[in-house]
């Protein structure tokens, strides 16, 4: 196991503060652990040093003691009766507010540890946390309309009727090593602002930059709303979901470990799963494509974040027509990609989170060229221990790893096409349905192929890369790619049960409810409207 060695001592690297977090999170405390600890290295190894930069450890949780974290989530929950839950809609946005307040006055310590955690640039890790702030302050205007608009009475053949959205109970929030800030939080939030009760793992790499927001949490929401666990999934993960007290799973990850995790729940029928998987996007070049655009485009796609995106491009299909060409601008395009730590300016290209990464990315490069695949840029086929230089690959057979598998790192396999049928075929055959990218000029040929494609895949991107923004949009997947959509809106909905209080009209009925109304006996039963 090698890492990637960094020949000069920045300013960044000396100027890092480990975090040895001792404590997790649970029934609004802040609790010592005296367990064992994981250590977390660096991707990357500094000067002449022997190992990599230590970043801090954090405890390696045992099964009993996420049990107690459990307890006290079931707890705060109180069968729905628990302060969170019972809170008012206004009450809870201001709490969810001020916690955004506080964490905007942590961003420097937040991003350095994402960035040296996961190796993500410095630009993107600082891009990463000003998304999660604006996605919270956006959850907050949604709610708000949200409920203005649940905050009328319908009546209908006799019946009064007040309909809201009511939170489900425990979500267990798992969020992916890529986005560990960003797609954490874009569960958490709306999961937590409606009502529901959270326990949070972060992943396996993605941990330490979490340790400044616990106090925060502890601060802002009432005992056991927010709690957290660590270590091994096996060991923490699975007693909580053969619980059955997990009320909904909101999971960004594999779909082998959702498929194992789903089928620890003893009545699957009570859990909710929202699930973010794999994905094989696939971007189509037409013969009559902009090549300066589409080049671009195709080069930020495949390999913005060493191409550690679910959303990346992950194939791409060229016309014959204009195959030379486009692999000839790409290849130039993806060889003056600037490589190096994630803290050097201009950077694009940095060491993946940790060897077995590179490891498995040498291993899907090599089963590629014992294959007959070749490579055909420059820096292709390098690795530098933790660094794996962007690889694009050409004569790809359906026998290689790499046409089927979600490489989720810097390796590119361009096919040629003739007949687009070829390309529907694979896209029709993939197990993957998130998205796709074509890029053409003609309207007409563009329209016909996009019918096909919105039955197969949920977002087709004309002449832009595939990806998830704006957060607004509603972000899914088909076959083994996603369960539930996720958007601003959407997240508010899937973590929540449309519930009603309703009321053959008659006059004591009125009466009832007006006082109920006028003297604010209930939360839910209010027709106040929030500013
Ligand atoms: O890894 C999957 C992310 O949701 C992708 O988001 O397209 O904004 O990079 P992005």
């Amino acid at each position: 196991m090698s890492y990637y060695r960094i020949r000069q001592n920045t300013d960044l690297a000396t100027d890092f503060t480990p975090i040895y977090q001792k404590s997790w999170l649970s029934g609004g405390k802040l609790h010592p652990w005296t367990g064992p600890f994981e250590t977390v290295n660096s991707p990357v190894v500094i000067n002449e040093d022997e190992s990599p930069l230590v970043l801090g450890s954090y405890p390696l949780m045992d099964a009993q003691t996420s049990l107690t974290v459990l307890e006290s989530a079931v707890k705060a929950w109180d069968s729905g009766l628990g302060p969170w839950p019972t809170m008012s809609v206004s009450a809870r946005i201001n709490a969810v507010s001020a916690f955004a307040r506080d964490m905007a006055r942590k961003k420097h310590e937040i991003t350095t540890m994402l960035m040296h955690e996961i190796g993500k640039t410095a630009a993107d890790s600082e891009k990463e946390f000003d998304r999660t702030i604006d996605y919270i302050s956006l959850t907050v205007e949604a709610l708000k309309d949200l409920d203005r608009a649940s905050s009328r009475f319908s009546i209908d053949q006799g019946v009064f009727a007040q309909v809201r959205r009511a939170p489900l109970g425990v979500v267990l929030c798992m969020g992916p090593y890529n986005y560990p800030l960003n797609e954490t939080f874009t569960t958490l939030i709306p999961a937590l602002i409606m009502g529901n009760i959270v326990i949070f793992k972060p992943p396996k790499r993605g941990v330490l930059l979490h340790q400044p927001l616990l106090e925060l949490f502890a601060k802002h929401f009432p005992a056991g709303t927010v709690n957290t666990v660590y270590g091994d999934g096996k060991e923490v993960i699975t007693p909580l979901m053969k619980s059955g007290s997990i009320d909904v799973l909101a999971f960004i990850g594999s779909s082998k470990v959702a498929d194992i995790l789903k089928s620890l729940h003893p009545r699957p029928h009570r859990l909710r799963s929202v699930l973010g998987l794999e994905a094989k996007n696939a971007g189509i070049v037409m013969p009559d494509a902009e090549m300066a655009s589409t080049v671009s485009e195709c080069i930020s796609g495949s390999l913005s974040y060493n191409g550690q995106r679910c959303t990346a491009l992950k194939i791409l299909f060229v016309h014959d027509s204009r195959y030379e060409e486009f692999k000839e601008k790409y290849c130039a395009g993806v060889d003056a990609l600037k490589t190096g730590a994630p803290w050097e300016t201009g950077v694009k290209i940095t060491p993946m989170p940790d060897p077995e990464s590179a490891l498995r990315m040498k291993e899907i490069i090599d089963d590629a060229l014992e294959k007959g695949a070749k490579i055909i840029n420059n820096q292709g086929g390098n690795v530098d221990g933790t660094l794996v230089y962007p690889t694009v690959l050409t004569d790809i057979t359906p026998r290689m790893r790499i046409y089927r598998e979600e490489q989720f790192g810097p390796i590119v396999p361009i096919l040629r096409w003739s007949e687009i049928r070829e390309v529907l075929d694979y896209i029709v055959e993939s197990n993957y349905g998130q998205q796709v990218s074509i890029f053409g000029s003609d309207p007409e040929k563009l329209g016909r192929l996009i019918d096909p494609l919105v039955n197969q895949v949920c977002r087709v991107n004309i002449n832009s890369q595939c990806q998830r923004g704006p957060d607004s949009l509603p972000f899914t997947g088909r076959k083994d790619s996603a369960e539930g959509t996720l958007s601003i809106t959407d997240a508010l909905r899937v973590f929540t049960i449309r519930t009603l209080v309703a009321a053959k009209d008659s006059h004591a009925n009125r009466e009832i409810l007006r006082d109920i109304i006028h003297d604010h006996h209930s939360a839910f039963v209010t027709t106040d409207f929030i500013f």
